[in-house]
């Protein structure tokens, strides 16, 4: 085997650290290596002790309760009475790798009491950097198609299912929006926006809780269910501005749901 790989791939792995001065056969029983300092019977390694206590003993000293991190992001979320509080929240939280590899938060952007919240998918590489959702060049197309309804950000708030960047732009795992979804479904809670656009199909699908596909979806309001809002919420799943800067065609879509938008906002007065 390739030495330099294989120490390459260790480094990768996270084990770039020499701990002892000389290596340990973890396959054979500890008593037998080197530097052991509690001999352990041997045993097969499939073998598994009798009676192992299901609770560890020092685990009873923990107070905190074993939760998934949804629930944490849950528990967290709910907890969060203002917007601020929330970005608080998703600050200090750390059940999400993505925060790991992310340069920024990416909370919102707008106007909060504009009664008009969008939502889109994740942060890119500018919106990472910035901290600022939709500032690339899917964000400058979609303040375009905005413009040319007479909308800008002062008339509406714009977030996004992630406040993390994906590496790569990769899209995200379902594992990482259930546990990025209750802090979006809070932040809408303590908006109560009148009306919700919603940027793509991972937005769609997740706050309105289904698995459709964009193309069937976009143009029909549809109703979204919020914890801690008594009425569903009026929602317009649209394509993604950066679906649409890979293929212009589909504008014409577009452009008849923004007017769509545009129509229902002027029904109002
Ligand atoms: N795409 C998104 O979905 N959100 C952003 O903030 C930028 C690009």
């Amino acid at each position: 085997m390739d030495m330099m790989a294989a120490l390459r791939l260790q480094i990768e792995w996270g084990a770039d650290e020499a701990l002892e001065d000389a290596p340990v056969n973890r396959m054979v029983a500890r008593a037998a290596a080197p530097n052991a300092v509690r001999a352990v019977p041997e045993r097969p390694l499939l073998e598994r002790p009798a009676m192992q206590p299901l609770v560890k003993p020092w685990a009873k000293r923990v107070a905190t309760p074993a939760s998934s991190p949804v629930q944490r992001a849950q528990q967290l979320a709910e907890s969060a009475a203002t917007r601020e509080e929330l970005r608080a929240a998703l600050t200090g939280f750390d059940g999400c790798a993505l925060s790991a590899t992310a340069t920024n938060l990416v909370f919102a952007d707008g106007n909060p009491v504009s009664g008009l919240m969008l939502i889109g998918e994740g942060p890119g590489a500018e919106e990472d950097r910035t901290g600022t959702p939709f500032v690339g060049a899917a964000g400058q197309l979609l303040d375009r198609m905005m413009a040319s309804v007479g909308l800008d950000r002062t008339q509406c708030l714009i977030t996004n299912l992630l406040p993390w960047r994906p590496p790569g732009n990769r899209n995200p795992t379902d594992s990482e929006m259930r546990i990025c979804l209750p802090f979006v479904l809070r932040h809408i809670a303590l908006v109560q926006p009148r009306r919700l656009v919603l940027l793509g199909a991972f937005a769609t699908n997740a706050i309105l809780g289904g698995k459709g596909s964009i193309t069937r979806l976009r143009g029909r309001w549809a109703e979204a269910v919020v914890p801690g809002i008594t009425a569903p919420i009026a929602a317009l799943p649209m394509l993604h501005p950066a679906y649409l800067l890979r293929n212009g065609a589909a504008k014409r879509e577009a452009w008849a749901d923004w007017l769509a938008l545009r129509r229902s906002i002027d029904s109002d007065v």
